[in-house]
């Protein structure tokens, strides 16, 4: 299961379109491309068809990564420290590399939010991702700790920090070694990458009876963390790129905050989002989805209410947990587009959408 955006987006770009044009869009965007790109921003004036092309591959790469994250409200924490090595009163130092519009780095975001956890942003050009150039893990998020150790994979950065919050004796370095990386090949026949226990916290006996007193809370905040990388986060992209008209609006939403050239915002826009509306009707087909997206997106949503129930405020309590955040981190990439302003009117999310908020946004979860 894609776990970033990167995979997500090779997944996209490369399984579901055979033709040689699309092939190089997806070239672009995934992992092959280093190559070509190498070559073509060295020496190489890129000629007009060229530069049609790398647009194409950065709408594709945007649209890929689904997402549409309202930028400003990320700003608060963000760039706090200068640019030492290491903070002084013995916290960790975090860089988040991300895309704005990925919703697995606004997963992270969400959780580091909710913790009141200070971090450094770069943004990852999603199409040369220079940003990245000096790691072998291709994809984003990743998380730099102290300037030293690199954590991958969304869902493992935040079991592995919230080990850490928990037993602050445990040493980052041996955490992270209890995730460790397992390679397979998919029945697609493409190689993948999973993390073993990423939904688990590495906590002993005591630590374990005190934040989950029963075993059953334990299980549901796995279980729905998991539900949001693997079911939540497919919701996204058909509902977004649902009609041109949405596909247009969201596109034009992330070359207003992106960098773009003139020509290349005019491409990203256009055929971006004519991409994607074609894309994100495969991706309906792959993912069973009704054919109006909109119903499995309420179901879904209104599903997660159901599981919290009424004497609930989160899933977590009075407090959110990890599941809480992860599919508040997931949904939030919708605002200010029309399926967002669709599931608040006709599902029962509302309150607790608001909770999340203000929960992430005054980091209630700092200690
Ligand atoms: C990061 O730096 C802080 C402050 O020096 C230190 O207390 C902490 O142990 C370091 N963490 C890691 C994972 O090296
Ligand atoms: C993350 O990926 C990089 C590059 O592949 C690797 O060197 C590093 O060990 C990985 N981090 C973890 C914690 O697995």
């Amino acid at each position: 299961m894609a776990t970033s955006c990167g995979r997500a987006l090779s997944k996209v770009g490369c399984t579901l379109l055979g033709s040689p044009a699309v092939r190089l869009l997806c070239v672009v965007g995934s992992q092959g491309s280093r190559r070509l790109i190498g070559t073509s921003s060295t020496h190489f004036k890129p000629v007009p068809a060229m530069r049609v092309r790398r647009s194409l591959g950065l709408a594709l790469a945007l649209g890929g990564g689904f997402g549409l994250y309202q930028a400003v409200k990320i700003k608060a924490l963000q760039a706090q420290e200068e640019d030492t090595t290491q903070t002084s009163d013995g916290t960790l130092k975090l860089t988040l590399y991300q895309y704005k519009t990925c919703p697995f780095c606004s997963k992270v975001r969400a959780f580091l939010d909710f913790y009141g956890l200070p971090y450094e942003i770069v943004e990852v050009n999603p199409v040369m991702r220079q940003e990245i150039k000096w790691s072998s893990y291709r994809k984003v998020p990743i998380l730099m700790v102290n300037n030293s150790l690199q954590l991958n994979d969304s869902s493992v950065i935040i079991s592995a920090i919230r080990t850490h919050l928990i037993n602050k004796n445990k040493n980052m370095a041996d955490i992270i070694r209890c995730y460790p990386e397992m390679k397979s090949v998919n029945d697609r026949g493409k190689e993948v990458t999973e993390y073993t226990n990423k939904y688990w916290l590495m906590l002993d006996e005591v630590d374990t009876t005190t934040v989950y007193p029963e075993k059953e809370i334990q299980k549901e905040e796995m279980k729905w963390r998991r539900w949001a990388d693997d079911w939540l986060v497919h919701l996204i992209s058909p509902n977004v790129y649902r009609t041109t008209g949405e596909a247009l609006a969201s596109f034009d939403y992330i070359v207003h905050e992106g960098k773009f050239g003139t020509v290349e915002g005019f491409f990203a826009k256009y055929v971006g989002a004519a991409a994607m509306f074609f894309i994100s009707k495969m991706l309906k087909a792959r993912h069973n989805l009704q054919d109006d997206v909109r119903q499995d997106l309420y179901k879904a949503v209104n599903d997660w209410v159901t599981a919290i129930g009424k004497k609930r405020k989160f899933m977590g309590g009075d407090n959110p947990n990890l599941a809480d955040l992860a599919v508040y981190g997931v949904l939030r990439v919708m605002e200010g587009l029309q399926a967002y302003d669709d599931m608040m009117s006709n599902t029962k999310i509302k309150h607790w959408y608001r909770r999340m908020e203000k929960a992430t946004t005054s980091h209630e979860g700092q200690c």
